[in-house]
């Protein structure tokens, strides 16, 4: 087991009503807040009046900032970070999915950075100066409401890129929220959690007993909740579920004492979502049974964790070869059941662009660390498999 830094400042407060704790989150910061918000669902399912009438009632000064885009792009981090410098904004209320927070937390940081915004979300540094960040999520998946990245895209140069830049100070978790999310949207981002575990999962290190038994309890989780969710959108045994787990996934926590891997499914996404604008979790799904059958071929001696995941997540027996694929299938059927389409093929995408993103997925022969190294050519062969 290596040596591992564990320090999550953000306060969590999760369940039922936890909203009526919003105004003392957000008042030890001052008065002047920036709402900020997606394209419009937060007001379709009432909370944008909720949130409202506790700012409005507490004698806060607000400016908005609306139409965050799924994949959020510069544009409205440099909006944000303007709006916030006009205004004197003190603090910064991001309600909404990941795709809000991630760029609330570079604006919460770009409102300090002394430069050009995109060299702030290119650039190599640690957790940066920021201002005081308090989220309300609306969607289980990223986990952003209990990190510190955020992952913005610039459409023009077909980038999207992963960076930290603060924690939030408080997240408010309300399961019943994500009631309305689609199934696509959910099952997405489901998947979405569960590729935040497989990164950490699949490593090298066999002696990080207690991550991979977290990390098989929130997969088993996420198997279990997402069909409920998926029949019962407004269970919230389900919701509260995949709520919980999301927090704990791409926290760190599943890979206590792991080697880095590099997430290679991530960073093989993010190029599928910075050339065409896809969703996230739908990314992961397609990729990771591929990425998974092609380094079990590549190097066999992997197989032992594939076995393990086989037993201990899917609840699978048969004999060692048999197991180590059935794992795998598994999970493919498991998200194809879920409604998420399969294939890049079926989104439109061709291999037009496959060499390049293979290219920028790699830099530098990045995923050397990987649970089996990936070279650019073996990211070509798993992207033209998905096809
Ligand atoms: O924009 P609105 O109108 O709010 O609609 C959103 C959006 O269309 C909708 N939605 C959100 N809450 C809803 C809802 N619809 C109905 N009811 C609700 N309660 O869902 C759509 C997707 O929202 P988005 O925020 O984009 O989804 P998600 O939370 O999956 O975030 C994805 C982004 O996060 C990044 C991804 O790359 C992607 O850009 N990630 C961030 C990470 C992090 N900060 O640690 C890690 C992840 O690996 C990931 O890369
Ligand atoms: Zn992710």
């Amino acid at each position: 087991m290596r040596n591992f830094v564990h320090a999550i400042p953000t306060k969590l407060y999760f369940g039922e009503g936890q909203i009526r704790r919003l105004d003392e989150l957000l008042r030890p910061f001052g008065r002047r807040v920036l709402l900020a918000y997606g394209g419009g669902s937060i007001k379709r399912i009432g909370l944008y009046d909720t949130v409202k009438e506790i700012l409005d009632k507490g004698g806060y000064t607000v400016t908005e900032l609306s139409g965050i885009e799924p994949n959020p792009r510069i544009g409205s981090v440099r909006r944000g970070v303007e709006l916030c410098r006009e205004n004197k904004i003190d603090v910064i209320l991001a309600v909404g999915g990941g795709s809000t927070i991630d760029c609330c937390k570079a604006i919460a940081a770009g409102v300090y950075y002394d430069g050009d915004l995109w060299e702030m979300v290119a650039g190599d540094h640690e957790l940066l100066k920021a201002l005081p960040l308090v989220d309300v999520l609306t969607l289980a998946a990223t986990g952003s409401e209990y990190d510190a990245g955020g992952v913005i895209s610039n459409l023009e140069t077909k980038e999207k890129l992963g960076n930290v830049y603060t924690y939030p100070a408080a997240s408010i978790c309300d399961p019943t929220y994500t009631y309305s999310v689609s199934a696509y949207q959910t099952a997405a981002g489901t998947a979405d959690i569960m590729s935040h575990v497989f990164e950490g999962y699949f490593s090298r290190t066999e002696d990080s007993s207690l991550s991979d038994y977290i990390a098989e309890g929130i997969l088993k989780t996420a198997i279990k909740y997402l069909p409920v969710a998926l029949s019962e959108p407004t269970s919230y045994e389900a919701r509260a579920n995949l709520m919980a787990i999301a927090s704990v996934a791409c926290s760190g926590i599943p890979a206590y004492g792991k080697q880095g891997t590099g997430w290679p499914c991530h960073s093989m996404e993010h190029e599928l979502s910075a050339f065409y604008d896809i969703t996230h979790g739908v990314g992961l799904a397609i990729l990771t049974p591929r990425w998974m059958r092609f380094i079990l071929k590549k190097d066999p001696s992997c197989a032992w964790r594939f076995v393990r995941f086989a037993k201990n997540v899917w609840g699978l027996s048969g004999d060692d070869e048999t197991l180590a694929t059935a794992g795998i299938d598994a999970l493919e059927n498991f998200f194809r059941e879920a409604g998420i389409p399969m294939t890049l093929t079926e989104l439109g995408i061709g291999e037009e662009h496959v060499a390049e993103m293979a290219a920028h997925a790699n830099p530098d022969g990045y995923l050397k660390n990987a649970f089996v190294p990936l070279t650019t050519e073996d990211i070509e062969e798993i992207y033209r498999a998905c096809l």
